[in-house]
């Protein structure tokens, strides 16, 4: 329509390119990717928003998103189409109550993942994402590290689970994932016997034990891909939906149950604050410029050195 002829035009003009997450608005995800972006986790997109040669990043996804790609590209203007577009493991990490936690464990490596603040990532000393978590957290292991380990609960709890790691875990849970529940999916895996549960590890436990593969987005696309199944039972946000139907025509998939299923809403698990992204909001910030995000730079250097070693491990 008018609106994306719009944002095509602007980000010629405005030198700006688009990098989407896999949770947002399906249009953002087809539009990032049509004018040379990327849809993608916070990983690549961060990884892709440093490398890129535009001057101008558009962020569609949740304000850490931003902060990362500001963190790494201070020289960029990062625009996100609505500032306000937290995420609840941010929200429940305070850098006060944080910082005063590592220091009653001086003796553990701080891992924190992605969903935090620039002042909790100035506090850490690794970065990860749900797609490298494993691989690091058993690096470390490897070299005799005891780890602090925030804000994901479960997604901590699976990594301990995984790798038999000493780690001390941060109380914080995803609003979205961790309302999916074990007894719903059984009764939902009854009807479609023949389904595979793919699983994002930021669920409880309980469910993450029902799958037949858990992973980060990237893991979950992979899965689907290459399970031998025509039936997919997801739990994780349903924007992911979007590209798992694109890339597998000829499979089926069913969104897992959570708590909040009605007859209106057959699964609630979606990211309220990925919602607030939309078409309209990326044209405003192009023309306009508004939005951009900013990061104290006084703190820069140092929230940089866990996200830059994540970058270089996974490299
Ligand atoms: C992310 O890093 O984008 C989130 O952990 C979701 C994921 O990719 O699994």
């Amino acid at each position: 329509g008018a609106l994306k002829d719009k944002i095509r035009r602007l980000l010629k003009e405005k030198n700006a390119v688009m990098v989407s997450h896999y949770y947002v608005h399906p249009d953002l995800q087809d539009l990032a990717e049509e004018t040379g972006g990327i849809v993608s986790d916070s990983l690549e997109m961060a990884r892709f928003g440093r490398d890129h040669a535009a001057q101008t990043l558009i962020v569609s996804g949740v304000r850490f998103m931003g902060e990362t790609a500001k963190i790494l590209s201070p020289e960029k203007t990062v625009l996100m189409p609505d500032l306000d577009a937290t995420c609840s493991l941010d929200l429940g990490c305070p850098e006060d109550e944080f910082s005063a936690f590592c220091d009653q464990h001086p003796d553990r490596t701080v891992v924190v993942y992605a969903n935090t603040s620039a002042a909790v990532k100035a506090r850490s000393d690794w970065l990860v994402t749900s797609s490298c978590a494993l691989d690091i957290v058993s690096a470390l292991k490897a070299k005799g590290h005891k780890i602090l380990w925030a804000p994901d609960r479960h997604l901590g709890g699976y990594i301990q689970q995984q790798t038999g790691a000493d780690m001390l875990f941060w109380n914080g849970a995803c609003i979205v994932h961790d309302e999916f529940k074990a007894l719903e999916l059984e009764q939902l895996k009854q009807e479609h016997p023949g389904a595979k549960i793919l699983v994002h590890p930021e669920s409880p436990a309980e469910v993450v034990a029902l799958a037949d593969a858990v992973g980060s987005t990237s893991a979950i696309l992979k899965a689907a891909q290459e399970l031998d199944a025509t039936e997919f039972i997801v739990a994780t946000d349903k924007g992911m939906m979007h590209k798992l139907r694109t890339l597998n025509p000829g499979k089926t998939f069913y969104e897992a149950p959570t708590a909040g299923n009605s007859a209106t809403c057959k699964s609630c698990a979606h990211c309220p604050w990925m919602a607030m992204n939309g078409l309209a909001g990326v044209a405003h910030v192009l023309e306009t410029g508004a939005n951009a995000v900013h990061v104290d730079p006084a703190i820069i250097p140092r929230a940089r050195q866990p996200i830059d070693r994540m970058l270089a491990f996974t490299a």
